[in-house]
């Protein structure tokens, strides 16, 4: 049975067998310096030439970046070691001599990283980002299981738009039309009145012509929705849910955000309750920066930062103006211009991470809504119904989990935050 870099330190003394992939090696006349990676960690293999067979010693001088290995060794505590730890190399069988590796270890440009995006992972960085995502996706999940929401999956194809009409994927359904969902959350809505406290985890789509360090094509959303939630209950949830995640991460994530040079000194304020503003303080704030803005508009990358600037965690914009945002919003009663609903804005310029509301639950109201839209209330018959069978107050929101995983990182783009992105002008690989 074939041990695991990860579990060396309960193995110190013994003999043990790796499956393990070169990442890189040095010589030093009769010693041979491994850097080996099994997907568990990194760790030095040592081999002297005296240890095994000449046409082994041979072999192994001469291996590429990237050949994949079995290997059998002494662990040795070594405090120099990042690992604590070295294997003296008693065996080595090679599986596969690699091809001459693309990604040589030097600077390589982004294009050529993302035209290998497949081997890309295998970096130690990449591997740090993939291993802090699926941490965040644990704890989110066990975050609200634990507050006793259901996972609830909608569907991916759809006969209707949530999230507006011009950014819709269009595909045929057999006969029909049909698009990939922007967003569960209609459906979410249905299964509030079902089961309360629910929430989904899935991809969702947006053909968007943006080309920025904030957008993807194919992207993944957490979406709770709660029956007999206001909106003001809703960003008591969100700021529990995401202070909690921050935290674990910074406690079990700590090796990998090191190897992100993530400064996790900014990381450690993020604790509920996070400050609000309303959009109306938020343009104010703007033009006290210098920034012109019109009532009215919504607000862009560069609005957003300078808004974060200010606070020294994440920042809830509440109540923004009707007309900017989705048809499902309720509007504030004391003040209908304005909706019941909030944006949560990420420090350091990482902008928009959450965005959430109190929905419509007046059936008029959102057969007014869905004319002022020009949505075709046929294709919303179903959502329509559940405001007509014990209609409730009720909330939720949407939390983009590749944005937040790029600020809990520190990364410059989102196009690290998911194994292989799909973006404006890339499909490949
Ligand atoms: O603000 P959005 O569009 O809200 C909704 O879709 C609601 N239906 C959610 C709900 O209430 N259930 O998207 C929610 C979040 C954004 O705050 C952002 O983090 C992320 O999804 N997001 C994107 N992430 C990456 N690339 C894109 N193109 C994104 N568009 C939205
Ligand atoms: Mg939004």
């Amino acid at each position: 049975m074939l041990t695991t870099i990860s579990k060396l330190s309960t193995h110190e003394g013994e003999k043990v067998r790796l499956g393990a992939w070169l990442y890189n090696k040095r010589s030093s006349g009769k010693i041979l310096f491994l850097q080996l990676r099994d997907g568990t960690g990194f760790i030095q293999g040592v081999l002297l030439k005296k240890q095994v067979e000449p046409a082994v010693w041979e072999q192994a001088k001469e291996l590429p970046q990237e050949s994949s290995l079995y290997v059998e060794g002494t662990v040795r505590a070594d405090e120099r070691a990042p690992s604590g730890y070295e294997l003296d190399v008693t065996g080595l069988e090679v599986i596969q001599a690699a091809d001459e590796y693309p990604i040589a270890l030097k600077e390589h440009g982004v294009e050529f990283l993302m035209d290998h995006r497949h081997l890309w992972i295998r970096s130690p960085r990449q591997r740090a980002i993939l291993r802090i995502r699926a941490e965040i996706i644990r704890q989110i999940q066990d975050w609200l299981d634990r507050e006793q929401f259901t996972l609830v999956d909608p569907p991916v194809l759809t006969p209707s738009s949530c999230e507006g009409t011009t950014n819709l994927f269009h595909t045929k359904y057999f006969d029909e039309d049909a698009y990939l969902t922007q967003s569960g959350q209609l459906y979410m809505e249905a299964a509030a009145m079902a089961l309360g406290r629910v929430y989904s985890f899935g991809p969702t789509f947006r053909a968007e012509k943006s080309k920025t360090r904030r957008h993807l094509i194919e992207f993944w959303m957490i979406e709770p929705e709660m029956a007999f939630v206001d909106h003001d209950q809703s960003l008591q949830v969100q700021e529990g849910l995401l202070s909690h995640v921050v935290q674990a991460v910074l406690q079990n994530c700590a090796v990998e955000l090191e190897v992100l040079g993530r400064d996790t000194a900014a990381l450690a304020n993020v604790k509920a309750p996070f400050p609000r503003i309303t959009y109306d303080e938020a343009v104010e704030l703007l033009r006290r920066e210098g920034m012109p803005f019109e009532w009215g508009e919504d607000f862009g990358a560069p609005h957003e930062t300078k808004i974060a600037e200010s606070f020294d965690r994440p920042v809830f914009i509440t109540h923004y103006p009707t007309e900017v945002k989705a048809f499902y919003m309720k509007p504030d009663p004391e003040r209908p211009e304005v909706a019941l609903c909030a944006d949560l804005i990420a420090p350091e310029g990482y902008g928009e991470i959450i965005g959430g509301s109190q929905r419509i639950d007046d059936p008029k109201l959102l057969e007014q809504r869905f004319e002022e839209h020009e949505l075709p209330l046929e294709a919303y018959g179903w959502y329509m119904d559940l405001r007509k069978y014990g209609s409730v107050p009720h909330s939720g929101f949407g939390l983009g989990l590749e944005r937040t995983v790029a600020w809990i990182c520190g990364l410059d783009h989102v196009r690290e935050t998911i194994p292989f992105p799909r973006m404006l002008n890339r499909l490949y690989p």
